[in-house]
């Protein structure tokens, strides 16, 4: 197939390709290239036959139009998106312009493309999405691809309106599109920003490593690969106009994960005392949701994919991963907002 992935320099999207061109398939990598982008993160296929990188912002509409009339993908697999809950608490508006506009502006250049083509079947596109769009859940209970959407941050509320924008396409213009919803990613390549690679660069730099509220949140981890094994899945063999949750089978708690990874750490890089020591309990962020768990039985039954690995598998993969790549991860600490605590001016 030749996929055209947008946000491909990103952290999923970047797994997605590398993942797609051991698979045989042509990849076109559209990425605008912001903060969160790493062009490092696809060095390994950026030599290939099959790989083509485009740097575009997915709301210029004219971009967009030269881009799909150059290459003629099979299928689109839209990943590009303001992704940092904490951000979007301090700056709501780039997420509203990127997630919203942007996945508009995607859909209208797909639909012109497909309509041009005379309105294939066989052609996909598949919006990527997150659990965050159904809001929080008390002590039991799952997400299914049926619980009415409850966004309850900036970044959950503009990713659940682009996922509305994609079904309202596929119902009203016949576009043939395909969702998927899955809960938190971790594993290499991962920006510095986000929750596991802090614990694991605080705690080697000897930094307190912070946690919000009292740690009691709970999410349910997805390691980086097996989710973009899920994704080329679901753009392949997904039934059209249907969306799947894809999640690992993971819950824990943030301290629990946090005690995890420093456990992983006290093994394989021995510091002075227990890393755990560093623990440090900082204010929670606005809103904070308590709990996201996926019910993954859509995607087990239908498609027959499952997660590959446990969470302690995939975390010491990662703390491996980060052990062995700090000439990638140290210049991007660098890069504006990271390392500051971010996600209080609510
Ligand atoms: N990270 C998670 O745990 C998680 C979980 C569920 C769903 N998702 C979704 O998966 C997708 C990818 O997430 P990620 O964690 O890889 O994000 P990321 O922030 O690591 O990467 C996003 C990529 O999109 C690019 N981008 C941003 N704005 C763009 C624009 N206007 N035009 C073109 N490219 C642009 C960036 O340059 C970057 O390379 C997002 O849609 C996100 O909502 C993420």
């Amino acid at each position: 197939m030749k996929l055209l992935v947008t946000g491909g320099a990103g952290f999923i999207g970047s797994a997605v390709v590398r993942q797609a061109i051991r698979d045989g398939h042509a990849v076109v990598n559209l990425d605008k290239l912001t903060y969160a982008a790493c062009l490092e993160n696809v060095a390994d296929v950026s030599d290939h036959a099959n790989y083509t990188f485009v740097q575009a912002d997915i709301c210029d509409r004219a971009a967009l139009d030269s881009i799909l009339a150059d290459h003629q993908p099979d299928a689109i697999m839209h990943l590009a998106a303001e992704s940092h809950v904490d951000r979007s608490i301090d700056g709501p508006g780039e997420f509203i312009i990127t997630n919203i506009n942007g996945t508009y502006t995607m859909l209208e250049a797909a639909r012109a493309y497909w309509e041009g083509r005379g309105k294939p079947d066989d052609f996909r596109f598949h919006h990527i999405s997150t659990d965050e769009v159904f809001g929080s859940l008390g002590k039991t209970g799952m997400f299914t691809e049926d619980t009415s959407y409850d966004p309850r941050s900036p970044y959950s509320a503009s990713k659940a309106s682009s996922d509305h924008l994609v079904r309202a396409w596929h119902e009203t213009y016949g576009l043939p599109v395909v969702l998927s919803n899955c809960s938190n990613n971790y594993g290499p390549y991962h920006f510095p920003e986000k929750l596991i690679p802090v614990v694991i660069l605080n705690a080697l730099a000897g930094k307190p490593i912070p946690i919000y509220g009292a740690g009691d949140n709970i999410r349910d981890w997805l390691y980086v690969e097996d989710h973009a094994d899920a994704l080329l899945t679901v753009v392949q063999k997904g039934a059209l106009g249907r969306s799947y949750n894809i999640g690992g089978e993971n819950e824990a708690t943030n301290l629990d994960l946090v005690r995890m990874i420093c456990a992983v750490l006290d093994t394989k890089k021995p510091g002075t005392a227990p890393y755990a020591d560093l623990i440090t309990f900082v204010t929670d962020r606005p809103g904070h949701d308590a709990r996201y768990a996926i019910d993954p039985q859509r995607i087990s039954t239908e498609l027959g994919w499952r997660p590959s690995v446990t969470l302690e598998q995939g975390l010491e993969k990662t703390v491996q991963w980060y052990l062995d790549n700090e000439a990638w991860w140290k210049p991007l600490q660098a890069r504006d907002g990271v390392g500051v605590r971010l996600g209080t001016k609510a």
